[in-house]
């Protein structure tokens, strides 16, 4: 029996793009499926030829959040032993740059991967929720953290307490999202912002995006000081020469990821 793959694996150029594929389930994020996007997001990470990865999902759905009849007859003792949802984590560890192009429905587990890239491109018909307490349950993959840094205190409470969506506008006012495009063409725009990001320096892209991701997870005093460090460390890279030098010569630079 041949099977469909639970995660296309596309190359386009220096990008990669990943589609989640279970359509019929939209796109709910099952332990295989996820293992899946992990592995192929980390290969990705590791491959000196990929500059920045795309996650997208289908027209209806980025997804419709973690596989809920694959968890409900789970006990405590089975989520906690065997750590559920920990290996989502990993894809917020690698380093290279990461776009979710959200169409549809980002809901649950869904809203948290797509809040796990480092920015959203969202169609316009996009929907984000955290409905986890209409199942009886929370936000598990990061939403209660990641969406208040995100929205806010006021906002968050709303979407995690009364499990309502946010459409695309909404989304965008709050700052959940960076841009919205037309439904249509959200795979299209969020290939060509990883095509232009994978067009600079990898490792300088890399540092760039430790240093945004230190003002979450540290104070001003400390994040700044580290960014001053990795401006300093930049400086020893080829690419920072080549990227000067071309443009005091009004040239393009050619960056060679050194
Ligand atoms: N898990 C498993 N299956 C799901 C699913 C999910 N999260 N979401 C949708 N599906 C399945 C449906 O069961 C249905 O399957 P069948 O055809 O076999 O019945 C199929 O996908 C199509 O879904 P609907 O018929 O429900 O489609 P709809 O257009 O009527 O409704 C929807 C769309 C409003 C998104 C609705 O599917 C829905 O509410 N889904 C669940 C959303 C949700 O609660 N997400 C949170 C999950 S828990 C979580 O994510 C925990 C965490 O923090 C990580």
């Amino acid at each position: 029996i041949t099977s469909e793959p639970n995660v296309l694996i596309e190359k386009r150029g220096r990008v990669t793009l990943l589609t989640l594929n279970r359509p019929h389930a939209l796109n709910a994020l099952n332990e295989a499926t996820m293992n899946d996007l992990v592995a192929a997001a980390t290969a990705a990470d590791a491959d000196p030829e990929v500059g920045a990865v795309v996650i997208t999902g289908s027209a209806k759905a980025f997804a419709a959040g973690a596989d809920i009849k694959e968890m409900a007859a789970k006990d405590y003792m089975e989520m906690y032993s065997s750590d559920w949802f920990r290996n989502w984590e990993n894809l917020t560890r690698l380093r290279i740059p990461m776009i979710a192009a959200v169409s549809g429905f980002a809901l649950g587990g869904g809203c948290e991967l797509a809040m796990m890239c480092d920015f959203i491109i969202a169609g316009d018909n996009a929907k984000f929720g955290q409905p986890e307490i209409n199942l009886g349950v929370l936000p598990g993959m990061g939403g209660s953290q990641r969406l208040t840094r995100a929205v806010g205190k006021a906002k968050a409470m709303d979407m995690i307490l009364t499990g309502r969506m946010m459409n695309a506008e909404e989304a965008e006012r709050s700052g959940l999202v960076a841009r919205i495009v037309p439904a249509d063409d959200v795979v299209e725009e969020a290939v060509q912002a990883a095509e232009v990001i994978a067009s600079k320096s990898k490792p300088v892209a890399m540092i760039a995006k430790e240093a945004v991701n230190a003002a979450f997870e540290t104070g001003l005093v400390q994040g700044v000081l580290f960014e001053r460090r990795l401006f300093h460390s930049v400086f020893a890279t080829e690419d920072q020469k080549e990227g000067m030098a071309a443009f005091v010569d009004k040239r393009t630079p050619e960056f060679k990821n050194r």
